[in-house]
């Protein structure tokens, strides 16, 4: 599986790519914050991050309401009482090179008109890699602690907290009212310890320090968090009655002076050179600290000018963490392997011997395509310097931001003699066709169609999967077993499975693990959904480029399975009114419309549907409720600042009335919402004569008081 260049998504593969981010980022974030049970590397998370901020800024208009990048952790879990945050605890915003932390200066002195030479000190100090935890005084005493949480709300663990030594119970000389933030660790040693203690004791073993950290901090039970060393580092504070100092250094300092364990690491930096070096200084010292950090945090010294900087939506602009690279280690390629996806493409995947690559073992690597094996990207330009790979090669893995490990190198030294460039085949491997590789496609694809037998099984999972006919008890595992025996070949067959079993042939049942019962089950789930809405039938096609939204985009216009069919049919040779109706669709794209009217016009593959649609009511796709709203349909774009509520609210709401909302005005832009500083998008929109309304017109407009 190759994750495809940004630069080369279509707006609905985009929009189906955001939509996986989301999932799989809420995911993570339950398994890490909900769970203590992460399941992909800290890396991995921020290059998912990374990769849907990318696309969010290339199609800002497909930016979803439940962005990742709105979002700081996860819900506070339900075992606990919940506290909210009388200042809201945020993330941090990632470099990973030097000159995103030259950008990070530079941008800094940008926004608050300083010349570029002008200096602005600022903290480095190492990122621990723990979890946050917010510690509210009143009058010198503890009164609660809390988990970040979601940001907003966290979790009560006071009576947890007030058995960590270093978090004191009582403060002298301090504000009345203090919150300290900082980072609740467990050293190496003690982890070891600690999982020692648990194995013995046939308890659960800790995956690393910061789960066996959040693990014990997290204990309904404070006598167990007390039996588990702790430990706290304060590195920032929430609300006050009075100011610490006027510097974050200067506040570290007091909180240090209050008796709060603050970290030695921590230096004042006057420039981009001095940070850097600070951070390889840190990075050097990282092994020898006794308990994990994962980066270096930069803090604008001055508190004046952080209270200008001020925050994005869930980070500071004043603060960035500069993380340590994704883990690297050398292994063998010992083999390519060919697989072929559902629309045929020939995906090269490398069998290395395995590779402890940042605590997880590496078997497998994407190659991605042809080219890439050959040391060319998609644009022809050269990659590893040009090194190919070759099956012998030793390689570089890298597992950073995609779950899928990736190779970044050749040791050409290490090179077998003998050896030639691996020449990637121009035949299927599973059933012998021609695979063709379009002009300005990096991929190759089996020409099979439906005689290919990979292409038929991985149809047919797509066929049953969730978003799909989602079909209980029939799932990958059993579309592979019923593909082997010959039982499904093709979609329709799975709906005269009950038929061929009634009608005695009776193979089901000898099979291990399925009896009558378990086949009436099937069965009946099967039955259950004969009846499918236009939109997911269309989707479970599998047709290429046609995702979960272009199939909703198509489904609502042509309203009807026979309307759509006679449509496509009629624009078979991709021309005449019925391809332009198509193509006038808001969302498809002449390459999802060819691709859709090609699916369709194939005789054997046609056949194949109108046998499928045979065995079901098609349900015709009702136009969302949304349509009524005044501003259904409508492009909108929002800019300058928002009074009545936040952008990513307004941008919810829009989107909920039918609304589009995109990030930069256009001839398609309807309308533009401009609250005060509204700037170069206000005079775009006048030149265009585009509708422009302020935010009281926009919410007497959408009826909302
Ligand atoms: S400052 C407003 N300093 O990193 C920003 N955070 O990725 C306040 N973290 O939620 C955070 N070490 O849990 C800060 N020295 C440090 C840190 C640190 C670890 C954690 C913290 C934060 C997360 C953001």
């Amino acid at each position: 599986m190759s994750e495809p260049e940004i630069t080369d998504l279509t707006e609905a593969e985009a929009r189906a790519e955001l939509k996986r981010l989301a999932n799989v980022l809420a995911r993570a974030n339950e398994d890490y914050h909900g769970k203590d049970a992460p399941q992909i590397s800290d890396a991995e998370y921020d290059a998912l991050k990374r990769r849907n901020a990318k696309i969010e800024s290339r199609f800002p208009a497909l930016k979803r309401s439940d962005s990742p990048s709105d979002q700081v952790g996860a819900k506070p879990s339900e075992t606990f009482s919940k506290i909210t945050h009388a200042v809201a605890m945020l993330s941090l915003g990632n470099a990973f090179s030097d000159e995103d932390v030259e950008d990070f200066l530079q941008r800094n002195r940008k926004y608050l008109g300083l010349s570029d030479q002008d200096p602005i000190p600022v903290t480095a100090e190492p990122k621990i890699d723990g979890l946050s935890l917010s510690l509210r005084y009143v009058g010198g005493q503890l009164e609660h602690a809390a988990t970040r949480g979601d940001g907003t709300t966290g979790e009560n663990v006071t009576a947890n907290a007030r058995t960590i030594d270093d978090i004191p119970q009582s403060l002298t000389n301090a504000p009345e009212l203090l919150e300290v933030r900082g980072e609740v660790y467990m050293s190496h040693a003690d982890f070891a310890a600690l999982n020692e203690r648990q194995a013995a004791s046939a308890g659960k073993l800790f995956a690393n320090p910061r789960n066996a950290a959040a693990g014990s901090l997290r204990q309904l039970d404070a006598g167990i968090t007390r039996s588990r060393p702790l430990r706290f580092f304060a590195y920032a504070w929430g609300a006050l009655s009075e100011p610490l100092a006027d510097t974050q250094s200067g506040a570290i300092a007091r909180l240090s002076a209050l008796g709060f364990q603050t970290n030695p690491l921590t230096k004042l930096c006057e420039d981009a050179a001095q940070l850097i070096a600070h951070y390889r200084d840190i990075e050097a010292r990282r092994a020898t600290l006794g308990y994990d950090i994962d980066g270096v945090v930069y803090k604008v010294d001055s508190l004046a000018l952080q209270e200008r900087l001020g925050f994005r939506s869930t980070t500071p602009r004043w603060a960035i963490a500069h993380k340590f690279p994704a883990e690297l280690a050398w292994t063998r390629l010992e083999a390519i392997d060919i697989q072929v996806g559902r629309t045929g493409a020939l995906s090269p995947v490398a069998r290395l011997t395995p590779v402890t690559v940042g605590g997880v073992v590496v078997s497998n690597a994407t190659l991605h395509n042809e080219d890439y094996i050959a040391g060319q990207d998609s644009k022809g330009q050269t990659i590893r310097e040009g090194k190919d790979i070759r099956p012998g090669d030793w390689v570089q893995v890298y597992r950073a931001g995609d779950v899928i490990p990736k190779i970044s190198d050749v040791d050409l030294a290490r090179r077998p003699s003998g050896t030639s460039p691996y020449s990637f085949p121009h035949r299927c491997p599973q059933c012998d066709s021609e695979a063709l590789r379009e002009e300005g496609d990096a991929v190759r694809r089996c020409t099979g169609g439906l005689i290919c037998p990979a292409q038929a099984v991985e149809k047919l999972k797509h066929f049953v999967s969730r978003g799909a006919f989602d079909i209980e008890g029939l799932g990958a595992k059993q579309v592979e077993q019923f593909y082997t025996d010959e039982w499904i070949r093709e979609p329709a067959d799975i709906f005269r499975l009950r038929e061929n079993y009634e009608s005695g042939i009776r193979q089901l049942r000898n099979r291990e693990g399925w009896g009558d019962k378990s086949a009436a089950n099937l069965f009946d789930a099967i039955d259950d959904k004969r009846t499918i809405p236009l939109a997911r039938l269309l989707f479970s096609l599998g047709i290429r480029h046609v995702g979960e939204a272009a199939s909703n985009l198509i489904a609502f216009h042509y309203g009807t399975w026979d309307a759509l069919i006679a449509a496509v049919t009629a624009a078979k040779d991709l021309s005449g009114p019925e391809w332009d109706d198509l193509n006038a669709v808001d969302g498809i794209g002449s390459v999802m419309a060819g691709s859709l009217v090609t699916a369709f016009s194939q005789p054997a593959e046609r056949a194949s549907v109108d046998r499928l649609v045979e065995q079901l009511t098609v349900l015709p796709a009702e136009r969302p409720a949304a349509d009524d709203s005044p501003v259904a349909g409508l492009t909108v774009v929002f800019t300058g600042t928002l009074e009545r509520m936040t952008r990513a609210e307004a941008k919810a709401r829009a989107e909920k009335l039918g609304a589009k909302v995109a990030g930069s005005v256009s001839a398609k832009t309807d309308i533009l919402i401009a609250g005060p500083g509204a700037g170069s998008k206000a005079k775009k929109a006048a030149d265009l004569g585009v509708r422009t309304v302020d935010e009281q017109e926009w919410l007497d407009l959408i009826g909302s008081a």
